[in-house]
């Protein structure tokens, strides 16, 4: 299958992921306001993906102002404006702290160009490397038969390929355990009943949709044996914010003694959060909630709410599975191990 996110002619041709798996639409990113566009619109989505079209957009302002006497100020401000996409996902900021201080070292704009699309390309690259390293670390947790449940999408389609908690799955699949997935519906955008149920059907492995309200009932059934979900932010203490309904499934799952169970790539975490309480939470329109296909389903003088993720506390999770091998409680000793061995290596 083509990637859903190529760089072509000088332009990011996206897979538009709103209209899946009805309809395979591309949209064509010219302007780094066109990358912040598709990002706010979900056009493109999940905390990866984001941070990889943000690489892009950060090549696309560069050329946005190539000509531009006072480019270096205009660039930089372009890659604020890209950062303010979506607030919740840090890779979107790390992708672009990663090109920031090249403005003041590279000569003229089209070099920065330039050194910003190897950047990019690299970035895209290694994003599904780490998935595919991160899936192998995870499929070790799985048993040689489980039904996992995961919430949002997670998958090739949220990466550069291959996915974080899907990432897992596909490993254990690959590794020829017996594995089943529940996918959560995740309203009100459907990213699990259109894109994670897509994605797994085409792999040919087993999924069933089951709508968000039901997880205490399967869990209850015994039809859940761990739950793997991905993140948006990881906070220095190991608190997890990812799509909002995940808090609920991490008190499920630690009331009927279910593991619990997070992957993600080390970019995901942001260290200067000491905690979760200081992760920024989007607020989306209520309208993504009160209309279905562009038909109001609730009363006209109703609003809805419409937060788009939530925090699940570091006590409830039982592993945060990463590149760099599982993360365990303590959070706060293990996270600040991983990056140290990190930058030891
Ligand atoms: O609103 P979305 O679709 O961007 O939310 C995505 C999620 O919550 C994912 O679980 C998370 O970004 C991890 S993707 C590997």
């Amino acid at each position: 299958m083509e990637s859903h996110i190529v760089w072509q002619n000088d332009r990011l041709r996206l897979l538009d992921q709103r209209f899946l798996p009805e309809k395979t639409a591309w949209i064509e990113c010219v302007s780094h306001k066109d990358a912040a566009w598709a990002i706010k619109s979900m056009i493109v989505r999940g905390a990866p993906l984001i941070g990889v079209t943000a690489a892009f957009g950060c090549v696309l302002a560069a050329d946005d102002y190539k000509d531009d006497p006072v480019w270096r100020r205009k660039i930089d401000a372009a890659l604020t404006f890209l950062s303010k996409a979506r607030p919740t996902a840090v890779n979107l900021s790390w992708a672009i702290e990663q090109m920031r201080p090249d403005i003041a070292s590279v000569a003229s704009a089209s070099l920065l160009r330039d050194v910003w699309l190897e950047k990019a390309l690299a970035i895209q690259k290694k994003d599904e490397e780490i998935c595919r390293t991160l899936g192998k670390a995870g499929e070790r947790l799985v048993p040689g038969k489980a039904t996992i449940l995961t919430h949002c999408n997670a998958g090739a389609l949220a990466t550069a390929g291959y996915g974080t908690a899907l990432g897992v799955i596909r490993a254990a699949h690959e590794a020829g355990k017996d594995i089943r997935v529940i996918a959560d519906e995740t309203r009100p955008f459907n990213q699990g009943s259109r894109l994670t149920a897509w994605e797994l059907s085409q792999d040919g492995i087993p999924v069933k949709i089951a709508c968000d309200n039901s997880a205490a009932a399967l869990m209850k059934k015994g039809l859940v044996d761990l739950v793997i979900t991905g993140a948006d932010r990881i906070a220095a203490n190991g608190d997890t914010a990812n799509k909002i309904g995940t808090l609920g499934l991490a008190i499920l799952a630690d009331y009927y003694d279910i593991p619990f169970y997070i992957a993600a790539p080390l970019s995901t975490i942001d260290r200067s959060l000491s905690s979760g309480d200081e992760i920024p939470i989007e607020e989306r329109s209520p309208d993504e909630v009160l209309f279905l296909n562009d038909k109001r389903i609730a009363p006209d003088e109703v609003s809805a709410f419409n937060f788009a993720f939530d925090v699940a506390p570091a006590s409830l999770i039982d592993g945060i599975i990463t590149e760099k091998g599982i993360l365990r409680p303590p959070y706060d000793a293990s996270i600040a191990n991983i990056f140290k061995d990190s930058l030891d290596a």
